[in-house]
């Protein structure tokens, strides 16, 4: 086993803010210690990843490294009892793919505490189409459900055709929200529509008249992917009592707002952590992932691609060109 020589994506530091990436040979003699070796079957693209692959060292401080923050397979080696070979096991979050080696390599060594078997209404492959995008859209959705309802009005989600956004689009579709849905996509309307979209508006109508204090009341509930303006309007337009959750920062990491929101109609904004998740709250939001939350996929949610065409797929990301989710099928 620890000879097994095995195919993985390599970061390599150059020089100083120069970063090589290639698909090397590598040993699972070269892997950390750990208590569980998987042979990861499928991983994902999460924008988290890219930010890995170009040296970000908010993501990553130590290279060489091989990204990959999902990874699903099957246990090879095992110290611990609840954990046999052949087990079907799901490993997101905690430092997969940031610190440690994680799922763009055919082998991953890691602590249990990090792994979860398969829910047995999901194949690897669909757990790794949810992934931490999909995993961070059902904590998003948990939150906000758990006070707003379908009956009290329109769910607004932003970044809808990312990873995140559009997950959550079909979550709540799935649930009998009403979601509308915001793009800087042109072209998504027909995809928006086919994963669960009642309507789909531009960025620039979620931003129209927002150097105001606060704005005409219209969402019940935003789920936003993006941070930036796009939240900042998005909390002055929800209505009384609504619930906003906030998980990203591809626009921006700042939120120009200010109290009124807050003290005139009483909204909350809801912060997602979905890599220190507890893992009984993460085995629940699986189990719900795999049974009644489980949307019907349409053919073109996710594009699977092989490692050799990661690196493309990692440009398109970080541009926002990518639409639904991007499956890595590891080939072992
Ligand atoms: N807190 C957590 O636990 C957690 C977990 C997972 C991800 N995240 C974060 O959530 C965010 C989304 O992740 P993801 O994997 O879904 O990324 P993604 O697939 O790249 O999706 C982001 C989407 O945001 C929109 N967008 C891109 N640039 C934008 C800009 N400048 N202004 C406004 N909208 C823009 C695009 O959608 P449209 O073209 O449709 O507008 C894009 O597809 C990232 O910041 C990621 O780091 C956080």
């Amino acid at each position: 086993m620890e000879n097994k020589s095995y195919k993985a994506l390599v970061v390599e530091e150059l020089n100083e803010n120069e970063f090589f990436v290639e698909v090397k040979e590598k040993t699972v003699n070269d892997l950390p210690a750990g208590d569980v070796v998987v042979r990861v079957k499928y991983s994902s693209l999460n924008y988290k990843d890219a930010l890995s692959a170009i040296g970000n060292k908010g993501v990553t401080r130590n290279y060489p490294h091989t990204p990959g923050i999902d990874a699903a397979g099957i246990v090879e080696a095992s110290t611990r009892d609840e954990f046999k070979p052949g087990d079907e096991v799901v490993v997101t979050s905690y430092d997969l793919g940031m610190d440690t080696p994680g799922g763009y390599g055919q082998y991953i060594r890691i602590p249990a505490d990090w792994v979860i078997k398969l829910p047995s209404g999901l194949t690897l492959k669909e757990s790794m189409v949810f992934g931490t995008a999909g995993f961070t859209a059902s904590m998003s959705v948990y939150r906000l459900s758990s006070v707003v309802k379908p009956e009290h009005g329109e769910i607004l989600v932003t970044g809808a055709t990312g990873g995140v956004g559009s997950m959550a689009v079909a979550i709540l579709s799935k649930l009998g929200y009403y979601v509308v849905a915001a793009s800087g996509k042109s072209d998504a309307v027909e995809f928006l529509k086919e994963i669960g979209a009642s309507k789909t508006i531009s960025r620039k109508e979620v931003t129209e008249n927002s150097d105001r204090q606060i704005m005409k009341g219209r969402w019940a509930g935003v789920i936003d992917t993006v941070g930036g303006d796009m939240l900042a309007a998005a909390i002055k337009s929800t209505i009384h009592l609504g619930v906003i959750t906030c998980c990203g920062n591809v626009a921006s990491p700042e939120l120009p707002i200010n109290v009124f929101p807050f003290i005139l109609r009483g909204v909350s904004l809801v912060g997602i952590d979905s890599q220190n998740c507890p893992l009984n709250h993460r085995k629940e939001l699986w189990e719900k992932l795999s049974r009644d939350w489980k949307p019907e996929f349409p053919a073109d949610f996710h594009n699977e691609i092989s490692l050799e065409e990661l690196n493309d797929n990692i440009r398109l990301i970080l541009k926002g060109k990518l639409k639904g989710r991007t499956l890595v099928n590891l080939g072992s």
